[in-house]
């Protein structure tokens, strides 16, 4: 058999809707930590209509990502990448975070970009978050975006006594994230293929749930209330800028991020989500 192949990695909400838009007449193999969620997710595609295997991969494990090449490979060319697999703030300590949506974001980047064929095209789900904390400096973000892989964690930035808290871990993740994607994105060019993220607000799906009914549940409501949408958003929406990105339509846009956040970001900037003080 020989079928165009997506990766699919994180088998939420965000993910599925991104694999249905893009993922039709394709083999989708979903991988996630949790392999009842890959299989909720390959049921309800493959009963609309969509070519999807389940299988258990830890994002965190170079070998398991391998393994999901690997698997993907048995069907065909590896054309499109969908990275919505990660763990938010309050589900998970800031090694784990640092380890996930880090690490792992990275590990996947690279392993992909050594097999996607020519014309492929990847996204990876970033956050609005990354881009609250204050600027690092120009050396550190250039580590972030060009240090190996396996050298990432034991940056200075990146050391627990370094990190505030778990928030603090998510957003050095997320703007790591931004800056792999842009250093990626030359390797992916090279193949004559094309990698971005996007940077969502709060999206409805079981990892924002667990930030609104959590610690920082009011700081999480009061982002949507006062946002310009005034609304949170939904993963079709986000679908929506991954259509752009991934098809032809993009096909001048690589190595960048879009933000698709209701305008929580600039408000938090200069509008009424301004903190009191920075
Ligand atoms: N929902 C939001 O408001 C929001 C906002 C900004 C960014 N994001 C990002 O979007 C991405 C997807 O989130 P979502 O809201 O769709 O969440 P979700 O909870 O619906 O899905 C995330 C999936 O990732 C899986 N996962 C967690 N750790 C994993 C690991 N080590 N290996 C493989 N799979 C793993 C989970 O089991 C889950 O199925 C995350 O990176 C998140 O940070 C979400």
């Amino acid at each position: 058999m020989n079928k165009r192949v997506m990766l699919l990695t994180g088998a939420g909400q965000i993910g599925m809707a991104i694999a249905r838009r893009m993922g039709y007449g394709m083999k989708i193999i979903v991988g996630d930590k949790r392999i009842e969620n890959a299989q909720t997710v390959a049921k309800t595609m493959n009963e609309a209509g969509y070519d999807v295997v389940p299988m258990e991969m830890d994002l965190s494990d170079r070998e398991s990502i391998r393994s999901l090449i690997l698997e993907g490979q048995k069907y065909g060319d590896i054309s499109m990448l969908v990275n919505a697999a990660g763990v938010s703030p309050s589900q998970a300590p800031v090694e784990a975070i640092l380890k996930v949506d880090l690490y792992g974001t990275a590990v996947l980047l690279e392993e992909v970009g050594k097999v996607i064929v020519p014309g492929g095209t990847g996204v990876t789900i970033s956050s609005q978050s990354g881009k609250r904390m204050p600027q690092l400096t120009a050396e550190e973000d250039e580590l972030l975006a060009c240090i190996p892989t396996e050298e990432l964690l034991s940056l200075d930035i990146l050391q627990p006594c370094n990190i505030k808290d778990t928030l603090h871990a998510y957003q050095l993740a997320k703007r790591c994230n931004e800056k792999r994607v842009m250093a990626e994105a030359v390797k992916w060019g090279e193949r004559g293929a094309r990698l971005n993220s996007i940077s969502p607000g709060i999206i409805v799906t079981p990892l924002a749930m667990d930030e609104i009914n959590g610690p920082r549940g009011d700081f999480y409501k009061n982002m949507f209330q006062k946002c310009p949408a005034g609304r949170p958003g939904t993963a079709d929406e986000v679908a929506n800028v991954a259509e752009l990105l991934m098809s032809e339509k993009g096909a001048f846009i690589t190595g960048t991020d879009f933000m698709c956040d209701g305008g929580a970001t600039a408000s938090y900037y200069y509008g009424p989500l301004k903190p009191a003080r920075r």
